[in-house]
């Protein structure tokens, strides 16, 4: 059955090799799902070569650990090595026929990077965001082919999260959602298409958690009943955990965006923004303590 506003799966095009902006933990993560089950070349880029060599240790490291776990075959292993190369050289985009970012979150620096990419990749390439809450639409404003852009935003754990958010906006033809469809399809992600709106459909709910549960932390009540207090319900991770899990930068954006786009549903936190600041990942990991997290969100 085909997916709610999916257009015909036969207009999908082929993709063939795959160019992923951003070198991140994000980014790595997708660009071995890609290598893993499209089985296409895949290629990565950041602004200097030892982002991208940290990512491309990460991919190997991943592609390590699931060859000792054996969901990996060695040679299915040394085959998805083979596919996934780095380098700052973006003219290597050239051929890529799928181009998603994931670059930080600010509106000036997604454009920035699709300005640059656009002249080097041809007409017809699919150019995707990984964006959580960033309007998709302006990301993509001044491409001169806006009929290409599309949002595709994972969930972190990558290689777990079942979902993908197929965002279309007025200008995505019927060809590029059909393209992120079975894109999506080949992941072995179930995808939903959802409208370009503030936070999407999934980072809307969440960030309500999130928010509420910062609230809660602010109005005095003790951090681990809030990071709890979910628990019984089946949650498999408290809303601090899933924080540390997503990155406090990303989530305290995520809830300035929504706070923005809804100033009277969501509230941003300022220990959610005092938590971001703090570089010391050893407060910001130790989850199995939470009364860490409480001593560092009072510093
Ligand atoms: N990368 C790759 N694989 C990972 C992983 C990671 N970071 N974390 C866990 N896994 C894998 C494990 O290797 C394991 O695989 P195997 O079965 O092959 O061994 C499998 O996932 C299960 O892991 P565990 O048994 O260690 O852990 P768990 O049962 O406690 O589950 C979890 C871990 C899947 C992360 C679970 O806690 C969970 O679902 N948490 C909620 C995550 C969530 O809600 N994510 C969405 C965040 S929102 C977002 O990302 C969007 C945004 O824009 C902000």
């Amino acid at each position: 059955k085909r997916p709610a506003g999916a257009p015909p799966k036969e207009l999908a095009k082929k993709v063939q090799k795959v160019g992923v902006i951003g070198a991140g933990l994000m980014a790595g993560q997708f660009a071995l799902l890609f290598a893993r089950k499209l089985r296409v070349p895949v290629v990565i880029t950041d602004l200097d070569q030892s982002r991208v060599d940290k990512g491309l240790a990460y991919i190997n490291g991943e592609i390590d650990k699931l060859e000792q776990k054996g969901r990996l075959g060695a040679d299915d292993a040394n085959q998805v090595r083979a596919l996934v190369s780095g380098t700052t050289d973006k003219s290597l985009f050239a051929d890529c026929d799928w181009v998603i970012e994931a670059v930080f979150e600010e509106l000036s620096v997604k454009q920035q990077v699709f300005a640059e990419i656009e002249p080097i990749i041809a007409e017809t390439a699919v150019i995707a965001t990984n964006t959580s809450s960033l309007s998709v639409e302006e990301i993509g404003a001044n491409l001169a082919h806006p009929e290409r852009l599309v949002g595709f935003h994972f969930f972190n754990p990558v290689a777990v999260m079942p979902l993908v958010e197929v965002v279309k906006v007025p200008s995505t033809d019927d060809e590029t959602l059909a393209t992120a469809m079975a894109v999506a399809k080949k992941l072995g992600k179930s995808a939903v298409i959802t409208a370009d709106r503030p936070g999407f459909v999934v980072n809307r709910l969440l960030a309500k958690v999130m928010g509420e549960a910062a609230r809660a932390l602010d109005e005095g009540t003790p951090l681990p009943v809030v990071e709890r207090a979910l628990a019984p319900i089946g949650l498999p991770m408290g809303p601090f955990e899933l924080i540390d899990l997503v990155g406090w930068k990303v989530a305290a954006h995520v809830q300035d965006t929504m706070v923005a786009a809804f100033p009277e549903r969501f509230y941003a936190s300022p220990n959610l923004h005092a938590m971001a600041d703090i570089e010391d990942p050893l407060v910001k990991n130790k989850f199995g303590k939470v009364e860490d997290l409480s001593r560092a969100a009072k510093k």
